[in-house]
């Protein structure tokens, strides 16, 4: 009898909690949903925190290698990030292994379309969302300021207008999927040469007028994350610099979502959480260093708050997030793809060589250049993609000019280039060892190929010369040459969609979205990686992570003198054209630049003030024999101010395609943004009344119209 009463009791306790369990579940459940308004997301945060033990707390806000750990206690999924802004790279880890390699976003940035941004986005993002990714590791943001930076192809070129407009639709684009974006490297990230322990001088107006635009425009967009840089700021490393990350970024910025550390980028884990930084990654190993006075700070909860309000607000703990359904759409990705190359690839010189009509063609053509038969879809490091029904330059072109007439060589010797009818060569760096252009290094500003090209241009007067880079090398051949195209990488479409531009199936139209400047010497970088005794700065070593010590600047981990050192940005806001122009350095080929199979006339420049607004109009006419787009663009120069500004400066832009003989009026829009600069000492935009000089041109170096205006 006794038995039977205590085992009854038995059965109603556990009855009672498992009913609270269940209600405490349900609870937690209703805290992960995604909810509709940003405040409830934060208080949702808020309780879930409290629900947390400090111990999980800090598990949260150190990363789990490509994302966050889980908290399984109280069943808080893991959440999971990928790189990058050219398409899903594929992890020795993870269970997909089939993703587009799209063409790289500095080829993005060369269309000058930011419909074809968003297209391109959107179709990276139903890759993830496919996958299960939560966040893209992209887009890259910083501003071209040094042609040798070996992480260019990523970013999306000098001009900080061109690079915002473009980064905000890539932005909308992605997250349309509800995959999130990740602006980088937040910021003065423009070498990778020794990332870690630059320290970039970067004046107060070169970083509001030219290096934080991008991100402002893709916070504006909505943007769910932030990824700091490697290099400090001003003395401090951006992860840990709480001015950029707390006053400039949350408070002048505006940005509320989750800000992440870039890969073992963290020195001093007790500044870090003091930073407003919120995740450290790929672990929390600086913090661990420190745990003991870590754990259990309110700095902890802020960071986990922001996390859990990030991802709730994405919907991100919901069960529904993974949604293959769109998966099998490969050839419609594969598509914008190509069309991004057909748009993005910049014919730079045509002696009247192209386009090239196969069936004209008698002879042999010959194919040479390191990139011939290698598939060098991407640039090296975390961007790289694979891709799948990968094309040659080779292939692509015997598929269009036919087998037989198409002869690759190695080597070829000097009667080879002589005898040649044509010669195509593909040249550019590898993507990994020795001279390469990868994450992690900076690259050199002579093609490895330079020797083979010149003698090429030189022995046959049709020699067309193909790069595939991401950015200016020297050309020493230019002259020679009978044609030159950059097609940067292409991704998996490269090759097809640069063969269709030389047989003439495509008209080309891209533009450069950085200068090709003719010699380093004269970029304002010149000289970044020439350290010199009074460009370092002294660290105390107990002050940062012991096992971030192996670089060249430590000569003895023991006595521990541990050096980082300057990068002067000291042409401030001159930075691209705006350099080239203040010193009338003659360049290669200008900003902006880019030729097309037809010509295009610019008329009838009107300029009306609309309430806020200037709007600029004109008339553009396609004078050439075939179809073709045009880039047109509008610079603004102030005519007189209170402090020095640039000779001109873009703000605006509009493609139009155009039939043989067809005229469209352009109307371009300039908001009064458009005629401001950054006040250094009142610390705000600036708009000067005056005379403005508005002009439009189809490269920074050719304006076809211009005219004053008061404002
Ligand atoms: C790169 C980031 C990248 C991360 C994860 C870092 O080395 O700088 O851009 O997203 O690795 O792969």
């Amino acid at each position: 009898m006794k038995r039977i009463k205590i085992f009854s009791y038995l059965i109603l306790i556990s009855g009672l909690l498992m009913g609270s369990n269940q209600k405490s579940s349900e609870k937690i459940k209703a805290l992960l949903h995604k909810p509709s308004t940003v405040e409830k997301a934060q208080q949702q945060a808020v309780a879930l925190v409290k629900l947390m033990t400090p111990a999980e707390r800090f598990k949260l806000v150190g990363g789990n290698d490509m994302g966050t750990y889980p908290i399984e206690r109280l069943g808080i999924p893991a959440v999971k990030f990928t790189d990058a802004s050219a398409g899903v790279r594929i992890n020795k880890n993870d269970y997909y292994n089939k993703t587009t390699a799209f063409p790289c976003p500095q080829l993005l940035a060369s269309t000058w379309n930011t419909t074809m941004a968003y297209k391109f986005a959107e179709a990276i993002g139903e890759e993830c969302r496919s996958y299960g990714i939560h966040f893209l590791l992209g887009p890259g943001m910083n501003i071209m300021r040094n042609s040798l930076c070996g992480r260019n192809f990523e970013y999306v070129g000098e001009d900080p207008y061109l690079a915002g407009e473009m980064v905000a639709s890539y932005v909308r684009g992605l997250q349309s999927t509800g995959t999130s974006a990740t602006l980088k490297h937040l910021i003065g990230n423009e070498s990778d040469f020794n990332r870690r322990l630059s320290n970039s001088v970067i004046s107060e107006r070169a970083i509001h007028e030219i290096y934080l635009p991008p991100f402002k425009r893709g916070v504006d967009a909505g943007a769910m994350a932030v990824m700091t840089s490697y290099n400090l700021l001003n003395g401090e490393w951006t992860a840990e610099n709480k001015k950029l990350v707390t006053d400039i970024l949350k408070k002048e910025l505006g940005f509320k979502w989750l800000v992440m550390a870039d890969w073992n980028s963290v020195w001093n884990g007790q500044k870090f959480i003091q930073s407003g930084v919120d995740i450290e990654m790929p672990t929390g190993k600086a913090m661990q260093r420190d745990s003991s006075k870590i754990i259990g700070s309110k700095h902890i909860d802020r960071m986990a708050e922001s996390i859990l309000k990030t991802c709730i607000y994405a919907g991100y703990y919901d069960e529904n997030y993974t949604d293959s359904s769109k998966i099998d759409k490969w050839d419609k990705r594969a598509e914008i793809a190509y069309q991004t190359n057909l748009e993005g690839i910049v014919l730079l010189k045509n002696k009247g060589i192209l386009p090239i009509d196969p069936q004209s063609v008698k002879g042999t053509i010959l194919v040479a250049g390191n990139n011939a038969t290698r598939l060098e879809l991407a640039g090296g490091g975390s961007a790289h993609v694979i891709g799948y029904n990968n094309t040659t330059y080779l292939d692509a072109l015997k598929k269009a000019f036919g087998e037989k007439n198409v002869k690759y060589i190695e080597s070829p010797s000097n009667t080879d280039l002589e005898s040649a009818n044509k010669i195509f060569l593909f040249c550019g760096f590898p993507s990994k060892g020795k001279n390469s252009e990868a994450e992690g290094l900076d690259r050199l500003f002579i093609l490895p190929d330079n020797e083979l090209i010149s003698r090429a241009v030189s022995l046959n007067s049709n020699t067309i010369v193909c790069l595939q880079t991401g950015g200016s090398v020297e050309m020493i051949w230019e002259g020679k040459s009978a044609a030159i195209l950059q097609a940067f990488y292409g991704g998996q479409t490269g090759a097809t969609a640069l063969t269709d531009i030389l047989t003439g199936k495509v008209n080309p139209s891209g533009k450069l979205p950085y200068t090709f400047e003719k010699k380093f010497t004269d970029s304002p970088a010149n000289g970044y990686n020439q350290i010199t005794s009074d460009k370092l700065n002294r660290v105390p070593v107990d002050e940062i992570l012991q096992d971030n010590l192996a670089n060249i600047f430590t000569t003895d981990k023991n006595t521990a003198k541990f050096y980082t050192y300057n990068v002067d940005y000291t042409e401030s806001i001159f930075v691209g054209y705006r350099w080239y122009d203040k010193k009338g350095i003659d360049v290669s080929f200008p900003f902006g630049y880019g030729l097309s199979y037809t010509t295009f006339a610019y008329e009838n420049l009107n300029i009306e003030k609309n309430g806020d607004e200037v709007v600029v109009s004109f008339d553009l006419k396609n004078v050439g024999k075939v179809a073709g787009d045009e880039i047109a663009q509008v610079y603004v120069t102030d005519n007189e101010c209170s402090v020095e500004r640039p000779l001109k400066e873009l703000k605006g832009f509009k493609r139009v395609s155009l039939k043989s003989g067809e005229t469209q009026k352009v109307v371009i829009k300039l908001k009064s943004d458009a005629f401001k600069f950054w006040n250094e000492t009142s610390k705000n935009w600036k708009l000067e009344s005056g005379t403005f000089n508005i002009k439009i041109g189809n490269s920074s170096r050719d304006i076809r119209l211009n005219k004053d205006m008061t404002l």
